[in-house]
């Protein structure tokens, strides 16, 4: 391991670094069956940072059976008021240890660390305080039945069970906790994978998880690459319910996975979302706001405004904003001060932005700025910007990941047929409206084909608002009560008072 850590880290999570990282499972640290470890490493410089152990389907096997045994166990006889007072001490203990939580995150997954503490540790928190919230106020119904004769009928709104939760690298902890929070809400136990890439807050949470005084066994962390830990989840026959966010193709596996029990699925699958600027609207908020919904967090960010359609009355002053700010984003390491954006998260996920970049070229796109990678060492691509780009090319098509926004102008007043080409896509899962007409910020939310509609605002990161996609951008929703469902099963009770 590298002895050159970043001199801004701080101590705890220094220590946490050089720890032998292992299994979490049913309370304890424990080695992978295989004994074997994954390099883990600081994308902005490419150097190894920590090891991580390597779970096989054996150590699934054992994490399925902790949480079945907690699931049945002490998590059940838990009542809903004392997993709320669980929920609130995590949240604590992750306020008290955010420094290291940030670092660690910082370090892992190269976003700017100022986003790291204020943003994804101080969301996680509050995620775990909203559903919290839930767990003392979900319940059943007591409808009323038209059977002959006198009826008591009623609901429950039961824990699915056990639950697997696969997970991306692009944001560890938040990623983490949409899926943990309202787990532990309704009831569930969980086996958690993190990426393979980004394994160490996951842990982390674990520990603070134990500390909090949530049972050992509740939340097992499993740490690997997706075959074959992640696969093992999928297809385990103990596990009730698998929450997936990630790729397509690997959403698809996954799917295919569980149908052996038919478990309950849910998959956040990215997107390829759509920006709106009508020229009514504040321009340069607008250009703003197109900005960091595809520079922040070098884009790898599912609902990323990854397409932006502008109306040719304020193209060119839109497009120059754009490029004007697209320069001017400082790239550096995470833990550096004034570092506004930080490496993609791979060599792996360099070359495959790059080599869209060069597709894009290649069927007839223009660079208007950006479009090499930086830096002497790391993973850095400069904020990109491409014009002229047309639908059937590779950059408009597909989920790119990167820090690359595809520029396209509409002359059209008709809002179906401008949002009928914004909807032009396999995805479904954000579109960014800007305008200053209400009524077509009204009417343009009613007619994209997405999950979420952000109106003169580039994201709504908010622990009340649910999260997921129309068409192949997934199944399900997180956040909010949608997310308290899809973690509950109902069942409906019919007592006949005639007999
Ligand atoms: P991926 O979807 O393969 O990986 C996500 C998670 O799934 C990781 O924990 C991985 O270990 C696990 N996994 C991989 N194969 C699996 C399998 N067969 N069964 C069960 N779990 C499995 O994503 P990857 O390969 O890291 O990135 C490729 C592309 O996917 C990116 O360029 C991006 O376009 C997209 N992506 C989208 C994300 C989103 O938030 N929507 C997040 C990460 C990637
Ligand atoms: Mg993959």
């Amino acid at each position: 391991m590298t002895t050159s850590l970043h001199p801004a880290l701080g101590e705890a999570s220094r220590n946490f670094l050089q720890r032998e990282h292992g299994l979490l499972i049913d309370g304890c640290m424990v080695e992978a069956d295989s004994g074997r470890r994954t390099d883990i490493l600081d994308p902005a410089t490419g150097e190894v940072i920590a090891t991580a152990a390597e779970a096989s389907a054996t150590d699934v096997d054992r994490a399925v059976d902790a949480a079945r045994r907690a699931f049945e166990g002490p998590w059940r006889k838990t009542t809903p008021a004392e997993r709320t007072r669980l929920m609130l001490r995590f949240a604590e203990l992750i306020e008290a240890h955010a420094e290291e939580l940030a670092d660690l995150e910082c370090i892992n997954s190269g976003k700017p660390r100022v986003f790291c503490r204020n943003g994804d540790v101080v969301g996680i928190a509050e995620m775990l305080r909203y559903m919290a919230g839930w767990t003392t106020k979900m319940g059943g119904q007591t409808p009323n039945v038209s059977l002959p004769g006198e009826w008591h009928a009623y609901t429950l709104r039961e824990p699915v069970g056990v639950v697997g939760q696969i997970i991306p690298w692009n944001f560890p902890l938040n990623m983490a906790m949409w899926k943990i929070a309202p787990a532990l809400a309704t009831g569930c136990t969980i086996v958690l994978k993190p990426s393979e890439q980004t394994p160490l807050t996951a842990l982390r949470l674990g520990e603070l998880a134990l500390e909090a005084g949530i049972p050992p066994g509740v939340l097992n962390v499993v740490t690997g690459f997706g075959n074959p830990a992640g696969a093992a989840i999928a297809a385990h026959p103990g596990v009730d319910k698998v929450a997936f966010t990630g790729s397509g193709e690997t959403g698809r596996r996954i799917l295919q996975g569980a149908s052996g029990n038919l478990k309950r699925v849910s998959l956040e699958l990215g997107g390829k979302s759509p920006v709106i600027v009508f020229p009514d609207a504040n321009l340069e908020a607008a250009a703003a706001g197109v900005c960091s919904s595809i520079f922040f967090h070098a884009g790898q960010i599912c609902a990323a405004g990854s397409r932006l359609y502008v109306h040719e009355r304020a193209y060119d002053q839109v497009l120059d904003a754009v490029a004007r700010r697209a320069n001017s984003i400082r790239l550096g390491h995470g833990l550096d001060v004034g570092t506004e954006m930080g490496p993609v998260i791979s060599r792996r996920q360099l070359d495959r932005v790059m080599g869209y970049i060069h597709s894009g070229q290649e069927q007839g796109a223009t660079l208007l700025a950006g479009g090499g990678t930086t830096g002497e060492r790391g993973f850095f691509v400069q904020p990109t910007v491409l014009t002229g780009v047309k639908p059937g090319m590779a950059v408009h098509d597909e989920e790119i990941f990167g820090p690359v926004l595809c520029a396209m102008s509409f002359d059209d007043d008709d809002l179906d047929r401008i949002s009928a080409t914004a909807n032009a896509t396999t995805y479904g899962l954000a579109a960014s409206i800007w305008t200053s007409d209400l009524g077509t910020a009204h009417k343009m939310a009613r007619r994209m084909q997405a999950g979420i509609v952000n109106v003169n605002a580039l994201s709504s990161p908010d622990s009340a608002l649910p999260y997921g996609g129309y068409k192949q951008s997934g199944w399900g929703r997180e956040r909010g009560y949608d997310a308290i469902e899809m973690y509950t099963e109902v069942k409906a009770v019919a007592i006949n008072l005639n007999v």
